[in-house]
């Protein structure tokens, strides 16, 4: 996510902004930038890097003024460069504005404005903001009719904050879906995304509902409801908490922070540039052999979407584990071959040197990534960004979801391309796609108190035996990774028709077997493994829906969850086990975030 901070009172606004905002730098970011204003000139110093660096470069703690706006841009619109740094402003330069979300119509506002003469210089959504606003004031209206016009133009997520010349001691800021605090000061307020930037400067803090503007100056501050223009109060709640704990939200870990964001996330995994999607979709379509190759969690998305792409569009895929395509395929490729990296770092090497294999071989090369500017942006023909924000903890939990999710929509939009299914099933899937982020967040409310329970139950076990069919073998190998790289508990994991082709030798009294049993064609197939495994002594885990009776009958351990499309469940269904791996590792007094061996990035072969 992008961090925003923003600040009008008596001391050097851009100082104070430059030090608040290195407090976000735990987000991760590309790019930085401070604009103020003084003696009705616009000051902006922006550029990609760290903000040490740009702030030795350019000065960014001495602009002029007592109010300003500044920013740390994790990039997801647009390669991290100076021109699509934040702050961005208006063809006038008198208007600069910081954002931090993603604007689902900002091409065709772009249109609209660049028809009304505006010129823009960046690729990203959030220049269109600061030339909405120049138009209203273009057409005599006040700034702050003018913002609060502008705002209800935009679609999709913002948490924003914007300076003007034309009112030289105001701040503005607005936020819809990402989060936004007034910090209540003597002699200064200020605005930012994240309590973390405002704790050194103040404890009293505001924190902005949904769809809420406010007009801040240096003594006060007005919140008005963006849709009726009507004034609101919101409480001054006095937040006595460290930096440190701000920084994970109030979580003891990165990893649950990431773990409780993904009801939003997935929004925003919802909010693809759909160009790119219908990119992806044609140049899939086009090749005669298609292969999914990912590395760890990303293989197991690969494996997932390979259902999706099967089942919705008809399309066989070949999910790959990186190191193994070119021993596997290597000698199979050809212009004919199109290659689908997902990858949320960009950087795995063993992804990057099956590019590399392919791309001598005349293959399409695509990718799926979190990093903008990227290794994998750059080597791929065509990509798609996942939105998910930077993921601090080592284990991949909200990249996953957003991985699945993604590639849901893209199974979706070539089962539109190739018309193989009824549109009432397409319609079916779009429903339930839209549904996840709240069905998320009814899994993490739901099971919150049964998996601490059954990480107590599991810590002690030698070993743990994971099972699902058809789509859920991929939430089963997800699961065992999930487990094995925080708790270092060996865990195995098959599909369960496989089973007893010889690993149920190792089933014996109290083994604990977790099944991944979701409402679907599979369930009386699974039934029958559960039976199976019971006969054999072993102690039976299940996940499966929150109404199936005969499943809770049957199971030792029961996690009921809410139900949705089977072709989604490797994203509901892994909620669970990201939480029972988490609480495993705290329970067994390790660091959640930082696994032994690991690295959150494997560059090396
Ligand atoms: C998953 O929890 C691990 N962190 C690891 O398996 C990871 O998924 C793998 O290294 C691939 O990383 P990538 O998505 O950045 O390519």
């Amino acid at each position: 996510m992008c961090g925003i901070v923003g600040y009008v009172g008596d001391g050097q606004a851009s100082d104070i902004l430059v030090r608040s905002l290195k407090r976000l730098e735990y987000r991760g970011y590309d790019s930085a930038g401070v604009a103020t204003c003084y003696q009705n000139r616009l000051f902006v110093e922006k550029d990609s890097g760290k903000i040490e660096e740009i702030n030795n470069k350019l000065g960014l703690d001495t602009l002029p003024g007592h109010v300003g706006v500044a920013h740390t841009r994790w990039a997801t619109h647009g390669a991290p460069t100076k021109v699509n740094a934040h702050p961005h402003t208006d063809c006038t330069n008198t208007i600069a504005v910081v954002h931090n979300g993603v604007l689902e119509n900002f091409m065709q506002l772009k249109k609209e404005l660049t028809d009304l003469n505006h010129t823009f210089v960046s690729k990203t959504d959030t220049e269109v903001i600061p030339h909405l606003v120049e138009e209203g004031l273009r057409a005599g209206e006040s700034v702050e009719q003018a913002f609060l016009k502008a705002l209800r133009k935009l679609e999709g997520s913002y948490a924003l904050a914007m300076i003007s010349t034309s009112e030289p001691d105001k701040l503005y800021a607005a936020r819809k879906e990402a989060p936004l605090i007034i910090g209540v000061g003597k002699g200064f307020n200020m605005v930012a995304s994240d309590i973390t930037a405002l704790l050194d400067m103040t404890q009293e803090m505001v924190f902005l509902h949904d769809r809420d503007m406010a007009v801040i100056s240096k003594d006060s501050y007005r919140i008005i409801k963006i849709d009726t223009g009507e004034g609101v109060e919101r409480p001054v709640k006095t937040v006595a908490i460290s930096v440190e704990t701000a920084e994970k939200q109030g979580h003891p870990h990165f990893m649950l922070k990431e773990i409780y964001e993904q009801p939003q996330t997935l929004r925003d995994s919802l909010r693809l540039q759909q160009q790119y999607l219908d990119l992806l979709a044609e140049l899939l379509d086009k090749g005669r052999v298609i292969f999914l190759v990912g590395a760890g969690t990303s293989y197991n998305a690969c494996l997932a979407g390979s259902y999706q792409l099967s089942q919705l569009a008809r399309l066989p895929s070949f999910p790959v584990i990186a190191s193994e395509f070119i021993p596997n395929y290597g000698s199979s490729l050809g212009a004919d071959t199109v290659v689908l990296a997902v990858s949320q770092s960009g950087e795995t090497a063993d992804v990057l040197t099956a590019l590399d294999f392919a791309r001598m071989r005349a293959c399409t090369i695509l990718g799926l990534t979190n990093t903008v500017g990227s290794t994998l942006t750059r080597v791929a023909r065509a990509y798609i960004l996942q939105n998910s924000g930077p993921e601090i903890g080592v284990a991949a939990t909200k990249t996953f979801t957003s991985q699945v999710l993604v590639l849901a929509q893209t199974a979706l939009r070539l089962a539109r391309l190739r018309g193989k299914i009824a549109q009432f099933e397409m319609d079916e899937f779009k429903t339930e796609l839209l549904k996840i982020p709240r069905i998320v967040e009814e899994v993490l409310m739901k099971t919150s108190v049964k998996v601490k329970e059954l990480a107590k139950a599991l810590m002690s076990k030698p070993f743990i035996f994971i099972l699902g069919r058809g789509i859920s073998t991929s939430t089963a190998y997800e699961g065992r990774l999930k487990i094995m790289e925080l708790s270092y508990i060996p865990c195995i994991a098959y599909p369960a028709g496989e089973s007893k082709h010889g690993p149920i030798s190792v089933i014996e009294e109290s083994v604990p077997v977790v099944f991944v049993v979701p409402p679907d064609e599979y369930r009386k197939l699974n039934i029958g493994s559960i039976m199976e495994m019971k006969a054999r002594g072993a102690y039976a885990v299940v996940l499966g829906d929150e109404a199936d009776s005969e499943l809770m009958e049957l199971a030792d351990f029961y996690i009921g969850l809410p139900k949705t499309h089977p072709l989604l469940t490797p994203i509901t269904y892994a909620v669970p086990f990201q939480l029972i791996a988490y609480h495993l590792a705290v329970m067994k007094g390790y660091d959640p975030d930082k696994p032994r061996n690991l690295a959150k990035s494997v560059t090396v072969l």
